[in-house]
């Protein structure tokens, strides 16, 4: 890409990939190592710090990897005089915003503080009305709001320009259609030639 510069043409596709790794190692690696303690494991089971685990992990992991495969079909698919970037930037990070508003601002602080009340109240007290009723934690659950509206705008860029580019889908030629062009790429040249007439 260093090479490539600007004019790398899977240079989104590569972003949401790398996003794809981030929050692998965040959402699944971190929160999920963090709650498979036994000693967190045997007092969270189900709380908040699950939900947040669950977010950051399969959202964050394969969510942001199946972007980045639909994108990197998409810049095969679609003319390149009609390629842009815009759209799918915005997405991008609207997306990862989004996510870490939601994990940071609210799925994370509820969790530790429910944590905290397994700790010292017991489970049941950690998963009482009482608990999910108090000022605090009923701000913390307001404070959603910001990062999963990023989230879903994101979603709606994101399904936008699909259907946009689907506008501007390529023809394939006679003769990438005989060599299998995407095959070629992936499995090198050769693919899908005919068998000549001597075997
Ligand atoms: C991309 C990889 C991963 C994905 C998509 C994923 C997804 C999930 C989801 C959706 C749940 C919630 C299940 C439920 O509510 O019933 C969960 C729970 C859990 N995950 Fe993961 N996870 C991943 C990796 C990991 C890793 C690497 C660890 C730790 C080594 C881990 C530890 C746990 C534990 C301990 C729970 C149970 C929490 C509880 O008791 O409530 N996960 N995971």
């Amino acid at each position: 890409m260093d090479t490539a510069g600007k004019d790398f043409p899977y240079r989104m596709a590569f972003y949401f990939i790398v996003a794809s790794s981030v929050w692998n190692f965040f959402g699944a690696g971190v929160i999920g190592f963090f709650i498979n303690l036994p000693v967190i494991s045997y007092f969270e089971s189900g709380t908040y710090l699950t939900v947040a685990h669950a977010h950051g992990a399969m959202f964050g992991a394969f969510g942001f990897l199946a972007m980045g495969m639909a994108v990197y079909i998409l810049r095969i698919t679609t003319r390149p005089e009609q390629w842009s970037e815009r759209r799918l930037t915005w997405s991008f990070w609207l997306c990862n915003v989004g996510i870490a508003l939601m994990l940071f601002l609210s799925l994370l602080p509820v969790g530790f503080l429910q944590l905290e009340v397994a700790f010292t109240e017991g489970y049941a007290a950690s998963r009482s009305l009482e608990f999910y009723s108090g000022n605090l934690i009923q701000t913390l659950f307001w404070l959603r709001m910001p990062g999963d509206t990023l989230l879903i705008l994101g979603a709606i860029v994101f399904a936008g320009d699909i259907l946009t580019k689907l506008l501007f889908q390529r023809k394939a030629t006679a003769e990438e259609t005989s060599r299998h062009i995407i095959a070629d790429r992936i499995v090198g040249e050769g693919v899908g030639e005919p068998d000549s007439d001597d075997d």
